[in-house]
């Protein structure tokens, strides 16, 4: 896969993404937001991708937000689509039938805390700086930031950081409940793969069917306890539990082909 925007790079079943616009901090320009959806797309069809990483390139930023210069002399309307673009590419994110981790290298601003945040999984560096700051350009969140920050860390604080602008750092991102873990920078991608050599260890059927279950939870109108229940009934046929229930009776490792 080859990408203005975008590195791409596939090991041991690891996709990483990295953002790559360093000089502009990776700020989110259509073109890259256009970029990850085409990527994510791809990772879902490909079998060889068992796991993704989303990143940014260089030691200070993950994403410094969406592209400011983009959104100059925009109309309601123009607003709105380009809103609705980055809430459909990231909802693909947070639906992505494969475990997908944000290694967070620094700034996560704007777009940026708005794109880890519709990853399943958020590990930071200690560097990370997280926060809403679109308030200061008389904005707010369009990709998703003022649903999913309440879904993280409750509506009181979520409030506070899209009233006020000002950012967090990455232990108080975990304090929080926003990130799973702080590394050192030097470790990031490290913890990451760690975490998700774990989870590709285990059925790709049943991890499939955790997201769709938990993301249930934050949708309208539907029941997530029904949506557990038809998951659950689900697995019973696979490939998966098969293997699963065979490797534990007979006391060995399991062997998980994702059928
Ligand atoms: N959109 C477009 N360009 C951006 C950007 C964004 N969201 N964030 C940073 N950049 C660009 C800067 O304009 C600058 O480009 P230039 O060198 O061509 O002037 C470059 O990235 C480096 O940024 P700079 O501001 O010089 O770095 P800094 O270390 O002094 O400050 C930040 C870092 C993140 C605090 C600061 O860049 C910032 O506040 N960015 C905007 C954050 C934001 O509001 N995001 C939400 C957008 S909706």
């Amino acid at each position: 896969m080859t990408f203005e925007n975008l590195l791409a790079e596939l090991e041991n079943g690891i996709l990483t993404i990295t953002i790559n616009r360093p000089d502009k901090l990776n700020a989110l320009n259509q073109k890259t937001v256009k970029e990850i959806g085409i990527a994510i797309k791809k990772a879902e069809s490909n079998n060889s991708v068992k796991a993704i990483i989303i990143t940014g390139s260089g030691q200070k930023s993950f994403v410094a937000g969406a592209d400011i210069n983009e959104f100059v002399g925009l109309s309601v309307e123009q607003g709105k689509a380009l809103a609705q673009a980055g809430q459909d590419i990231f909802k693909s994110i947070e639906t992505c039938s494969k475990p997908v981790v944000a290694a967070v290298n620094g700034f996560a601003l704007g777009g940026g805390c708005e794109l880890s945040m519709a990853c399943h999984l958020r590990i930071a560096s200690e560097n990370a700086k997280f926060g809403q700051p679109e308030v200061n350009l008389g904005l707010i969140a369009g990709y998703g930031g003022t649903q999913r920050l309440i879904e993280y860390i409750g509506k009181t604080k979520a409030t506070e950081l899209h009233m006020t602008g000002e950012s967090i750092t990455a232990h108080q991102a975990l304090d929080l409940g926003l990130v799973n873990y702080v590394v050192p920078q030097d470790q990031l991608i490290a913890k990451c793969v760690e975490l998700l050599e774990k989870i590709i260890s285990k059925s790709p059927m049943a991890v499939k069917s955790v997201v769709k279950s938990i993301n249930a939870y934050f949708e309208n109108n539907v029941d997530g306890f029904k949506v557990e229940n038809e998951e659950f009934g689900k697995c019973f046929v696979t490939e998966d539990f098969k293997e699963g229930i065979s490797a534990f009776m007979e006391k060995r490792k399991t062997v998980f082909i994702g059928k």
